[in-house]
């Protein structure tokens, strides 16, 4: 479902930063992998480069079969909308809108009629646990709330990739285990793929496979089933 072959990115600054070294990888469909490593080991631009919202130095990335590094700008961009769903630390929401228009925007964005996307909008909150919380803007909802408001956004074009960029670094350990179960459901209910960035062994722990980072470089990689 996604590979990278010999995958570097340099970022050029004053001098250069080598943030991805020779990087290969290979993620099956429906594999929910975690990535590890410390801070600036080169987690986020790994995960960005898959997701397609930046581009390699050298080496290639392959989604489901299309090699994003000879796509356009505009072509990239509609297959990251179609194939890709992103989820932050920081939850990303929008503070003036509800949680049902953060996640009916998408659909208003591909030029649904508001009722339509609304309604598909309050079945993917249904589906995440929050059709009660529909009215609420998101400094009225909880952190594991807002996490969920989040993926739910994400889902909204069923997107066969799931993306997720220290999805739990913001909440205490109870609620982050809630959000990693419902990233779970989600993987096995639309048989997606799950990349998720994280710092905690836990939350790791919750992945079938495990990736570490180093300065750029992939250290391991467990291949390690339940
Ligand atoms: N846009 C950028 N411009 C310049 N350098 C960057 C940019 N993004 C990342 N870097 C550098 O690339 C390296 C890897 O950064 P990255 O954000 O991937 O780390 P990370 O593993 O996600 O760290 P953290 O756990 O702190 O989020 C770091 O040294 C960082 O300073
Ligand atoms: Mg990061």
């Amino acid at each position: 479902m996604i590979e990278l072959r010999h995958v570097s990115k340099i970022f050029h600054l004053q001098k250069p930063v080598v943030a991805l070294d020779n990087v290969n990888l290979a993620i099956e469909a429906g594999e929910m992998v975690a990535v590890m490593g410390s801070s600036g080991s080169g987690k986020s631009t790994l995960l960005n480069l898959m997701g397609g919202l930046d581009r390699p130095s050298q080496g290639q990335v392959l989604l489901g079969g299309h090699d994003l590094t000879t796509l356009r700008d505009d072509a990239l961009t509609e297959l990251r909308r179609e194939k890709i769903g992103f989820v932050f630390q920081f939850f990303n929401l929008i503070a003036t809108l509800t949680a049902l228009q953060n996640v009916a925007l998408p659909f208003l964005l591909r030029g649904l009629a508001r009722g339509k996307s609304e309604q598909k909008a309050l079945a993917l909150l249904e589906l995440v646990g929050l059709s009660g919380r529909s009215a609420h803007l998101p400094d009225e909802l909880s952190g594991g709330e807002q996490q969920r408001v989040a993926i739910a956004r994400a889902l909204a074009f069923y997107p066969p990739v799931l993306l997720a960029d220290e999805p739990t670094g913001n909440l205490d350990s109870h609620t982050g285990i809630e959000i990693l179960t419902l990233l779970r459901q989600v993987r096995e209910q639309f048989r997606a793929t799950v990349v998720l960035v994280t710092h905690d062994p836990a939350a790791a722990a919750h992945c079938e496979r495990v990736l570490h980072l180093k300065d750029g470089r992939l250290l391991s990689d467990s291949n390690r089933k339940f």
